[in-house]
């Protein structure tokens, strides 16, 4: 065997690894900045107002810090779960600097207004095209890898690694058609309501798949790498893999309740929604229970900490989107920040937690240390983080049900109990909260990276890691 085949490729792990963590500060200082803005309407300042920021901040943490952390985690799984080498060191490396140009170019194009309109597909069409050329590659890097596997399974990770790369391929291309009229303006290959229905089936698919398919791979790996148990029902991995993929493609419409969209295609939403919940919760408890016999190590393990409570948020996510997605409970939630309390539930508590706890996990193998320079940093930044959610999600509840509560409230005489601006000022306090709660989440990132360069400092940068015989290797 030559040295290169002999080894692994750690360095684009690492590359990917380490932007993770600088991306997840970048969006969610933006986040906190439009937290703020909310709060203090006067720091909508020039052209850095909310509208322009918003988009900014969802692009940044879904595909900079999420990207990066679905990157660095899918190359160094498909890698050790198949005992052998990345397919092509060349091509990764295209993905690394091909996908931090394609962040580059949204942090230019999105403050500046250059946009789509479309929500998570806002970034104009030379920067999709980008994206499919190095999207392809990526595909080409994870299938390849597959292929010249030295083990004849296929680990359940790679089943979903592989099919939120597939799907994201679909979705994006479909989604992002257009007709270009100039460099920076084009208009969507579809009209009115089949544009709203094939944006908001992309919508949901980048969640079911951009946003959870890929982090459930995640999840079957370093979870039972961190337990140091077996995934606890495999059976069920696999049952639970075919039933997410199926059913999420269904669930879109649930975006566009009591719109233009015909009744029927709400009601299909509707259903494949609160099917969803079964799938969901069968890998949530799939996910959790690879604990048991080993519960005492979440005592004193915070990486555990960090995964198993991502889980839990991942559970609780996924029984609040079915009940949203039921009309009647819609004509309440829809438009209120109860949205954006689910919206967070899923990224800051299931994405950025099991990306963290992943992350954390990888860091000094990466850097060939035995463990974070500060383990006890990372209990901090765990109870920092998950306080932060807790505020975060909680206020926005509240918040949501008062607003469209207060939304609905009529007189006995028919006219409206309370005007727009009273529901705005009632809700001032919740988002100071809100505020708060993501100046917790971000200040947890902020000694996340402190961590990080302690280590590296301490470290040495693993470009090439040994691959040991199948009998000795536990991947
Ligand atoms: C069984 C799983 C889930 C179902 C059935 C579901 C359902 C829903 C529903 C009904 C809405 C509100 C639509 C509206 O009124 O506009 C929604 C919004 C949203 N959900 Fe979920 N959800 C699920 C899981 C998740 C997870 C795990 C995440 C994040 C990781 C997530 C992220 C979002 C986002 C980003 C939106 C806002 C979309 C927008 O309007 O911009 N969902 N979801
Ligand atoms: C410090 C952490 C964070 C803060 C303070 C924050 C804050 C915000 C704010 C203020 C909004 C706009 C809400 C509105 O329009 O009323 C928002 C939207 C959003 N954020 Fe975050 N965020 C944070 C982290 C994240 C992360 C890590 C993710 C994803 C992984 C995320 C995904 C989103 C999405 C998808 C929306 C749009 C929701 C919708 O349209 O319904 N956020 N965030």
């Amino acid at each position: 065997m030559s040295e290169t085949q002999s080894t692994y490729n750690y360095k684009v792990v690492r590359q990917f690894a380490v932007m993770t963590v600088i991306w997840g500060i970048v969006g969610m200082l933006v986040g906190v900045i439009i937290a703020a803005q909310m709060v203090w309407p006067e720091l909508n300042m020039g052209w850095l107002h909310f509208g322009r920021l918003r988009p900014l901040h969802t692009n940044a943490v879904i595909f900079a810090f999420g990207g990066c952390a679905l990157f660095a985690t899918s190359y160094y799984v498909v890698q050790r779960t198949c005992h052998t080498r990345i397919f092509s060191d060349g091509l990764a490396a295209f993905t690394f600097w091909g996908w931090q140009l394609v962040i580059v170019l949204a942090a230019i194009t999105l403050p500046l207004g250059i946009t789509q309109g479309k929500e998570y597909a806002e970034l104009e069409w030379p920067i999709d095209i980008l994206i499919t050329v190095v999207w392809v590659a990526y595909a080409i890097v994870f299938f390849g890898t597959i292929a010249k596997r030295k083990v004849t399974h296929i680990y359940v990770a790679n089943w979903f690694y592989g099919g939120y790369i597939l799907a994201v391929a679909l979705l994006h291309v479909v989604n992002s058609a257009a007709i270009p009229v100039s460099l920076t303006k084009s208009y969507s290959a579809y009209a009115g309501v089949q544009d709203a229905m094939v944006q908001w089936w992309y919508g949901h698919n980048a969640v079911g798949f951009f946003l959870t398919a890929g982090f459930l791979g995640m999840m079957y790996y370093f979870v039972p790498k961190q337990a140091g148990r077996p995934v606890y029902s495999y059976r069920l991995s696999v049952v639970h893999f075919w039933a997410l993929i199926f059913t999420y493609m269904w669930a879109g419409p649930h975006h566009l309740h009591y719109t233009a969209l015909p009744d029927w295609t709400q009601s299909v939403g509707m259903l494949f929604s609160l099917i969803l919940l079964a799938p969901s919760w069968g890998g949530m408890i799939n996910g959790v229970m690879t604990l048991s016999g080993a519960w005492h190590k979440l005592r004193d393990d915070p990486i555990l900490k960090f995964l198993i409570t991502s889980l839990s948020f991942y559970g609780m996510s996924t029984f609040e989107g079915p009940m949203m997605a039921i009309k009647t409970v819609n004509a309440l939630s829809h438009y209120t920040d109860w949205t954006i309390g689910h919206v967070h539930s899923g990224a800051l508590g299931w994405v950025a937690m099991i990306s963290i706890g992943s992350i954390y996990y990888l860091l000094p193998r990466l850097f060939a240390k035995p463990e974070m320079f500060s383990v006890k940093l990372i209990t901090v930044h765990f109870w920092v983080a998950t306080i932060g959610v807790v505020l975060y999600i909680a206020s926005m509840w509240i918040a949501g049900v008062m607003q469209g509560l207060m939304w609905r409230a009529v007189n006995a005489d028919g006219t409206l109990t309370y005007s727009f601006v009273e529901s705005v000022k009632a809700s001032y306090p919740f988002w100071a909260i809100r505020f708060l709660g993501g100046c917790l989440f971000l200040s947890g990132m902020l000694i996340m990276a402190y961590n990080m360069v302690k280590t590296i400092a301490g470290g040495r940068a693993v470009d090439d890691a040994l691959v040991l015989q199948p009998a000795a290797n536990h991947a």
